[in-house]
């Protein structure tokens, strides 16, 4: 048998693997990409292990700088990966055993079961970082454009039917607040991969005096108070995959926030809306229609969200029927995971670009918000306020709407005669109303469309993300 080839549990084994179980079973093509955080952990498990008189102190330095050597290898692209070695972990193991002898001694106490649980834990560290900041750029972007635009109001929709004038700034607004939800989740995650796995083993630990504490401060697995934070149960460590979920649950949600803003920006980009010009960096145009401007980015973003909803859906079939503990097909996870991070990341940076270059029509805005019927229900409110029953105000203004409808009169222009034979309650006054900043101005409480209040948000997202 080939030496080099072999895998690490060769003693046991007559009998090479087949070429198709080779390429068929190999992770490497995706998970080399762990190559840092699994170096990062086996300095750290190599010098628990000199801590705990398991290696001897030039063993852990020539481990480590073996290590070292390895690590810059692979970043110079120097590093040859092979598809025989399986994975990242034993890929670089064996490397490093053919040049440091005493590297046989590093995989002592471990398992690449708690092995790959830890790399995964670290990596969530800087993919949820990352997932963090994109998501803050984003919010930005849209922070700038409602500022920009504060005196414009539009219809906002319900059944995507005109419903209530609101400010732009508020329906963008509506989308921070998402993203700022998402961010939170995000931070809870990273608490929650915030422990140590390592030290469970296979399955059941070692019966080695391994100290777990002391490689949980070396890979910064530690609370607020700086201690140590370490998994309770070895079955559970190396078994569950619920971190996993979750982070594809958290970029999902983020997709779907995504993909609805794509949806509202493709309606406002339309010619039926007019609301917003697209910027030309990120439209496309059509290899047969001269005139087309086609909003591309913002459906390949609804598009992408499907994918990462799928690696959700892909994560939770892995593992809802498997048995404790370790089975091969987690190594089917980190796919889905990290495709999920990379969509997520990706299209909250081309929304970003797009908003930063996406221009407001204010005049298309004006022409969808004048429009009377947008401030019946506050016609209602003007009725509640001269103490008519609320629904007896609603069936009347309906009845309004319908007279307007039938003598094909504006609203706001019926004439008041008229308007009292349906409504006697109406004052001279009715038609003050109809007026856009009015409505705005009197929606000055928390979470309402008052330019105040949109002038607080603001505040409390930008000193947020400062
Ligand atoms: N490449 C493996 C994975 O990603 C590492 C753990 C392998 N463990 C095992 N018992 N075969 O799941």
């Amino acid at each position: 048998m080939d030496e080099k080839k072999q895998a690490t549990w060769g003693g046991r084994f007559a009998e090479e693997p087949a070429e198709r179980m080779i390429r068929f079973g190999e992770s490497v093509s995706f998970d080399a990409r762990l190559a840092p955080y699994d170096i990062r952990g086996s300095k750290a498990h190599a010098r628990m292990l000199g801590h705990v008189g398991i290696l001897e102190a030039e063993e852990v330095d020539a481990i480590c700088r073996g290590l070292d050597g390895v690590e810059k290898e692979i970043a110079n692209g120097d590093f040859t990966w092979d598809p025989a070695l399986e994975d990242v972990h034993m890929n670089i193991e064996q490397v490093l055993t053919a040049r440091v002898p005493a590297a046989a001694k590093l995989h002592t106490a471990r398992s690449r079961n708690d092995q790959i649980a830890t790399d995964m834990r670290l990596w969530f560290r800087d993919a949820l970082a990352e997932l963090r900041a994109a998501a803050g750029t984003a919010m930005s972007a849209l922070l700038d454009l409602a500022d920009a635009n504060r005196g414009v109001a539009i219809p906002g929709y319900t059944h995507l039917q005109r419903a209530q004038p609101v400010s732009l700034a508020h329906h963008l607004l509506a989308y921070v607040e998402m993203f700022g939800r998402d961010r939170e989740r995000l931070a809870e995650t990273a608490r929650r991969a915030n422990v140590c796995p390592l030290g469970s083993g296979a399955i059941a630990g070692t019966t080695l005096p391994i100290d777990r504490a002391f490689v949980a401060r070396e890979l910064g697995f530690v609370d607020e108070k700086g201690e140590p934070r370490l998994t309770g149960n070895s079955m559970d460590a190396v078994a569950d995959r619920d971190l996993f979920i979750e982070f594809a649950n958290n970029c999902a949600l983020i997709a779907t926030h995504l993909s609805r803003i794509a949806e509202d920006l493709i309606l406002w980009s339309s010619r039926e809306f007019g609301f917003a010009r697209l910027p030309d960096a990120y439209a496309t145009g059509s290899s047969l229609m001269p005139q087309k401007k086609n909003p591309d980015s913002l459906e390949l973003i609804r598009g992408k969200c499907a994918r990462v909803m799928g690696a959700v859906s892909s994560l939770l079939t892995l593992v809802k029927g498997l048995p404790l503990t370790y089975n091969r097909d987690l190594q089917e996870d980190k796919l889905p995971v990290f495709e999920a991070h990379a969509l997520a990341v990706d299209s909250l940076l081309v929304l970003e670009g797009l908003v930063r270059g996406l221009e407001i029509e204010p005049d298309a805005c004006r022409a969808a918000v004048d429009d009377p019927l947008l401030l019946a229900t506050d016609l209602v409110d003007y009725l509640v306020a001269k103490k008519v029953p609320f629904r007896k105000a609603h069936h009347y203004v309906g009845e309004l709407v319908a007279l307007a409808e039938t003598s094909r009169c504006p609203l706001n222009e019926l004439p008041l005669a008229e308007a009292q034979t349906v409504c006697p309650e109406l004052k001279k006054d009715w038609t003050e109303v109809f007026s856009v900043p009015r409505a705005l101005a009197m929606r000055e409480r928390p979470g309402m469309p008052g330019p105040e209040q949109i002038a607080a948000r603001l505040r409390h997202w930008r000193g947020l993300l400062a």
